[in-house]
């Protein structure tokens, strides 16, 4: 005979997409993010006995450290996690994230009442800084919030919450920054690459050459935010191409990456490494109604693209 779970919560988190400041934003330094519609839904359904569970293989829980840091910080026990994704693992388009802030919403949801964003925001960067160990709340900020952030800086818009400093690094003003209405192209290059590795590898080439770089990059995002508020898609194009160039005085570009960004340069208006880099998805921005025609040209050079909305909503429960 089935038992009946105790509780059964199903959250739907979108992807997202760093339009300006990766890595910079580890460091403090402001960051400009897009929640996108590449959908994860996580199913959770709870038991009173132990162990935790995903897709019914309790080793399979235990492998992820996303999962079981989303437990600690939350709570929960005896759970049964299922995972449907849009998003391709390690893309740099937030999968680890949407999973982290998904499980999280089911278990700090309070009933019938609105979700708590700023504590799901604080909880899931909890959750993904110690799974990772290092990193910044820009994933998890921008999958709780939806729509356009910036996250870290002086603070840019309406102001949303703020996540305190972790790891020697922060406070992050999280705030929300006006939508133009943009379609966007994203692009998996297939060759899936861990965050933390990357992070760390800056982390090691900031300390030794200084922040000139970062605060380059930092610099950018501020013109691309003064963009973003006047509706500029010219001059957010422009701004991409320039903050690739800073990402490979990072040395998070590789051969590959610039194949491809050199190819789509000359159809889209901008187009830039999102996310870690070494590997992972470019960002492009098209002239108007020219998505398909950028989104051509990435898969020409073998990669796979997806055009892209805004996604208004962040993580949402859904009522089962
Ligand atoms: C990863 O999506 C973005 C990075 O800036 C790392 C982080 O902020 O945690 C590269």
């Amino acid at each position: 005979m089935d038992v009946k779970p105790l509780w059964k919560r199903t959250a739907t988190a979108p992807g997202k997409a760093i339009l300006f400041g990766e890595h910079a934003v580890v460091f403090g330094f402001p960051a400009v993010s897009l929640a996108v519609d590449l959908p994860t839904t996580v199913t959770t359904q709870a038991y009173d006995r132990e162990p935790c569970t995903l897709e019914g293989s309790a080793e399979a829980f235990q492998r992820i450290p996303y999962l079981r840091e989303t437990v600690r910080c939350c709570g929960g026990r005896g759970l049964d996690v299922h995972v449907r994704s849009a998003l391709p693992r390690a893309s740099g388009l937030g999968s680890s994230a949407a999973v982290t802030c998904g499980l999280a919403a089911a278990l700090l949801s309070q009933g019938s009442s609105p979700l708590d964003r700023a504590a799901l925001a604080k909880r899931s960067f909890e959750a993904e800084f110690s799974a990772q160990g290092v990193g910044s709340p820009v994933d998890t900020s921008t999958l709780c919030a939806g729509g356009i952030v910036s996250v870290g800086g002086k603070g840019y818009g309406k102001s949303l919450w703020e996540i305190p400093a972790t790891g020697g690094k922060g406070p992050w003003k999280v705030d929300r920054l006006p939508d133009p209405g943009w379609d966007w192209v994203v692009a998996y290059t297939g060759s899936p690459k861990a965050t933390g590795k990357v992070v760390s590898a800056v982390g090691k080439t900031v300390a030794t050459s200084g922040t000139a770089v970062v605060e380059k990059i930092a610099a950018i995002t501020e013109k691309g935010i003064a963009a973003l508020f006047k509706g500029d898609r010219e001059e957010v194009g422009r701004l991409m191409k320039e903050n690739h160039h800073w990402l490979g005085e990072l040395g998070v570009s590789n051969p590959r990456l610039e194949e491809v960004a050199e190819a789509v340069r000359e159809v889209a208006l901008g187009v830039k490494i999102t996310g870690a880099g070494l590997g992972g998805s470019l960002l492009a921005l098209a002239r108007p109604g020219e998505e398909t025609r950028v989104a051509r040209a990435f898969a020409r050079q073998g990669t796979v693209p997806f055009i892209v909305k805004i996604s208004e909503s962040g993580v949402r429960l859904e009522t089962n």
